[in-house]
């Protein structure tokens, strides 16, 4: 599923350059993936300069590389984020997929609760218009049902398989990941209306009108747009 033509340093730049607009004192919700673990570490490395910041993780996998960089963490009980980075699958006309890493449900959880989402990906993100699949998480008595009202809508669902073990991903709210291909999405905010809606359904990956800037990494630096 996880498909990414850009280079390592693309990634880095993208993922500095988020890091570069937090501010001390700051409440940031960690993303998942390998660009926003570039801003992990890039946090990591400011908090060993004496940087006082604390991280919200969105994933195990964000948890574990934040504890590795010795960022302190703290919750959505105890704390607000002031700023969310995160990576994203593809980005069109400022809207994301995301999900890729079947971490979208906590993603749009801690990227929406802060005050700023700042996104950070590598330039072979960057599409016309958003046309992978976009996944679901969902409740997993639930699958046949949506898969059947994901027809309905003219998508083609397909349940996710793991890696490394047998049957379906499940994520690591303990349910289970629809793909669901619509070809190229001409209203991403209808899409997400009807998805959102569908009973079963935890989380889709459209992030429609979310971002606050997104990060691109190219060849030679950093784009900031702002959607
Ligand atoms: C996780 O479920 C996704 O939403 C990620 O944020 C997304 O897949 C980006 O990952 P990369 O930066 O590794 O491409």
């Amino acid at each position: 599923m996880k498909q990414s033509g850009g280079t390592e340093d693309q990634k880095r730049r993208a993922g500095e350059s988020a890091a570069d607009a937090v501010e001390d004192g700051a409440v940031v919700g960690l993303g998942t993936g390998s660009t926003a673990a570039a801003a992990i570490r890039e946090l990591g490395r400011r908090v060993d300069a004496g940087f006082d910041v604390h991280g919200v993780p969105t994933s195990h996998g964000a948890r574990r590389l934040a504890r590795e960089a010795g960022i302190p963490l703290t919750t959505l009980e105890e704390a607000v984020p002031d700023v969310a980075i995160d990576g994203a699958d593809q980005v069109a006309d400022g809207h994301l997929l995301k999900g890729g890493g079947a971490a979208h449900a906590r993603e749009k959880l801690v990227d929406t609760a802060a005050d700023r989402f700042l996104v950070v990906v590598d330039a072979s993100k960057r599409s016309d218009e958003l046309d992978l699949p976009v996944p679901l998480e969902v409740l997993s008595d639930a699958v046949p049902v949506v898969e059947r009202r994901i027809e309905e809508l003219g998508g083609e669902p397909r349940l996710r398989d793991a890696e490394r073990k047998d049957g379906p991903v499940v994520t690591d709210n303990g349910n289970l990941v629809v793909d669901c291909a619509f070809g190229a999405i001409d209203d991403p905010a209808s899409l997400a209306a009807r998805l959102a809606g569908i009973p079963g359904v935890v989380e889709h990956g459209l992030f429609v009108d979310l971002a606050d800037e997104i990060h691109v990494g190219t060849g030679d630096g950093v784009e900031i747009l702002d959607p």
